[in-house]
């Protein structure tokens, strides 16, 4: 592993070779909002939330999956960068129910803090609504489709941390759905392990612990403030 010299925002930046932008860009302190990506868990690139722009190419980069290279120049904030951010998080809300109002996690959800963080106040995308079911059939947990935006963390902590591969994703594009147990009810699932991590990740309202809203959200917004390392929450009603 050697050490590589880029720019971020025109500040020179030393960094290690198997470094992802994601992480070198917010040891600078600088913020840029992300969803699929986890520390760790391995890398997914889904949401697109944490696009860079590298000087020199046109197209926008996903920092959390761009490895650092030496001389690379990389912009966090362009106007270009504001703009994609904005209708990234509009698609993301229009595809699927985030009726924030009532959801368990309403105040507790990450997608929420950083539709606020990026000013989003409305959609103009027209919304998909669909109609997709809820699996209610696990002891303890409750997976809505309708609030999930496949950032895969779920998954990706039941394949990585866990070990349990109960959980993956089936279908393309808007089609796009994550399965239990092979595709069977989540409460048939004979590998789940009933942890609860896929829970404690899930940036969305998409996986809650049942019958217990209150204690469910006092761990989620303690989790939510675990991610977020300290940078300040603002309460947000959808
Ligand atoms: Fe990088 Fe989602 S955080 S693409």
């Amino acid at each position: 592993m050697s050490v590589v010299t880029l720019h971020i925002n025109d500040e020179i930046v030393s960094a290690r070779s198997d470094q992802k932008l994601l992480e070198v860009i917010r040891e600078q302190g600088i913020e840029i909002p992300t969803l699929c990506h986890m520390d760790g868990i391995s890398e997914l690139g889904g949401c697109r939330l944490c696009l860079v722009e590298v000087k020199g190419s046109n197209r926008l980069l996903a920092a959390c999956v761009t490895p650092v290279q030496e001389g690379m120049s990389v912009y966090t904030h362009s106007e270009r960068l504001v703009n994609y951010r904005h209708i990234t998080m509009e698609l993301l809300l229009s595809e699927r129910n985030h009726t924030c109002a009532v959801c368990v996690m309403n105040g507790h959800c990450e997608l929420q803090y950083e539709a606020a963080e990026l000013g989003v106040d409305h959609v103009r995308y027209e919304y998909m609504t669909p109609d997709l079911p809820i699996d209610a059939s696990h002891s303890k947990f409750t997976l809505d489709h309708n609030r999930c935006i496949l950032c895969m963390r779920c998954v990706r902590v039941c394949d990585e941390v866990e070990g349990a591969h109960t959980l993956d994703v089936m279908g393309r594009g808007t089609n796009s759905r994550i399965i239990t147990a092979l595709n069977r009810p989540w409460g048939d699932s004979i590998s789940c392990t009933k942890c609860g991590k896929c829970v404690q990740v899930c940036p969305t309202g998409a996986l809650f612990e049942k019958g217990s809203s209150v204690g469910e959200m006092e761990k989620r917004h303690a989790f939510l403030s675990w991610i977020l390392n300290g940078r300040e929450r603002k309460e947000w009603h959808w």
